[in-house]
């Protein structure tokens, strides 16, 4: 099967042949519809975060299940599914209290039965265990939950990864209120999505702070009431529209001023989630004495803070229901091979998401429906 292929950092994927092995006991085959460009794949590529290389990276798609193993339960052949990074064993302390985002055992592949993915023979990495920038993925069956029929695999795989950290945290982690004040920092295809939670949790107001016109555009059609240009003056602005700080702000790119500044724009007592993922050792130096006096909380959610086996069905329900708008958040379908020029676009900060597209793929699905 043909996969995107990232051989070192700060390089171009290249489109080659890979060699997927069958499925082991609980692994599932799926031949992938669709595969979103996330920002979080792109800090392995620059080199922000580490991975070892040569790697498929991906972790928001959808597919077909085109075959599974002898114990798998989970699914089976035909479904249509969408796969989560945050697989799970089901038998941890987190996984047994409902935190199976973070399982401390994730299931990997025993070694002795080789691995899922080679090129010319030779393993290559299979990253999050996932690998979705290509035609099949092989993975264990906690790492896909089942759609609807009638559930459009390309607006499904943004349920993945995009859709799930920004309604879970809201849900999940921030428990955002009927009637409190929020502010977003970075509206990209996370902050989006932490938008439209807030709206579909009933906040009064939802500002969206970002550097980007388009972004504010697509904000405001996604739920947001105000709009404010990021940079430094975003604090003071966002403590004037909200009369005094805002309950709950949420930082979605990873960068330390944002996070500083979605601290500093809270009302007394405010929450602030931090969502984007920060380079590896980069911090933030804590306003202490605001902290204090204010009693500001700062937590970090991952993945949406939720079970995605819970939650990735009822949010395809909302979407089945009208209530969510998964439509406006794909701003342009690609082809594999056109992902280097999809990575682009999303630096370039004016579109929601690229997602890669097999459309052979998506008209089974359909068909199917
Ligand atoms: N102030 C305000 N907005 C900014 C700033 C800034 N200083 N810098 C960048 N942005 C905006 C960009 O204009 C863009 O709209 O942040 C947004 C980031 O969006 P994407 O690149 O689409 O990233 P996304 O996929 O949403 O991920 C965001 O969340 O899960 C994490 O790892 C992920 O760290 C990444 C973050
Ligand atoms: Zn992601």
């Amino acid at each position: 099967m043909k996969a995107a292929v990232l051989r070192a950092t700060k390089t171009p994927f290249e489109i080659e042949e890979v060699g997927v092995d069958k499925p082991g006991p609980r692994e599932v085959l799926v031949r992938v519809a669709a595969s979103g460009l996330c920002h979080s794949d792109y800090h392995f590529v620059n080199g922000d975060l580490p991975m070892p290389l040569p790697a498929v990276l991906g972790h928001e798609a959808a597919g077909i299940v085109e075959a599974v193993g002898p114990e798998v339960t989970m699914v089976s052949v035909g479904d249509l599914v969408v796969t989560c990074a945050t697989m799970f064993c089901g038998h941890c302390n987190s996984c047994v209290s409902g935190k199976t985002h973070i399982c401390t055992d994730k299931p990997r592949r025993i070694e002795q039965n080789g691995p899922r993915l080679t090129i010319k023979g030779l393993p290559i990495n299979q990253a999050g265990e996932l690998g979705g920038f290509a035609e099949q993925m092989l993975v264990h069956e906690n790492a896909v939950v089942v759609m609807p029929r009638e559930m459009p695999l390309d607006r499904a795989a943004l349920l993945g990864c995009g859709v799930l950290t920004g309604l879970g945290t809201v849900f999940n982690a921030a428990k955002v209120t009927p009637g409190s004040k929020v502010a977003v920092i970075g509206c990209g295809g996370v902050g989006l999505n932490v938008i439209q939670g807030a709206r579909l949790a009933g906040a009064q107001q939802i500002i969206a702070v970002d550097l980007m016109p388009e972004k504010h555009a697509l904000a405001l059609k996604l739920g947001a009431t105000d709009t404010v240009m990021g940079g430094p003056d975003a604090v003071e602005t966002v403590r004037e529209l909200s009369k005094g700080g805002v309950d709950f702000s949420f930082e979605v790119i990873g960068l330390q001023p944002t996070m500083l500044q979605a601290i500093e724009m809270l009302a007394p007592g405010g929450l602030m989630t931090i969502v984007g993922a920060m380079a590896l050792g980069a911090s933030i130096p804590v306003p202490g004495i605001s902290m204090l006096m204010n009693e500001w909380r700062v937590q970090g959610a991952f993945m949406g803070s939720s079970p995605f086996v819970r939650e990735i069905p009822r949010y395809a329900q909302l979407y089945l229901q009208g209530k969510l708008d998964l439509d406006t958040l794909i701003s342009e379908r690609i082809a594999l091979g056109a992902i280097n020029e999809g990575y682009r676009t999303m630096l370039g900060a004016t579109q929601a998401r690229s997602v890669i597209t097999f459309p052979d793929v998506l008209k089974e699905a359909a068909r199917a429906a």
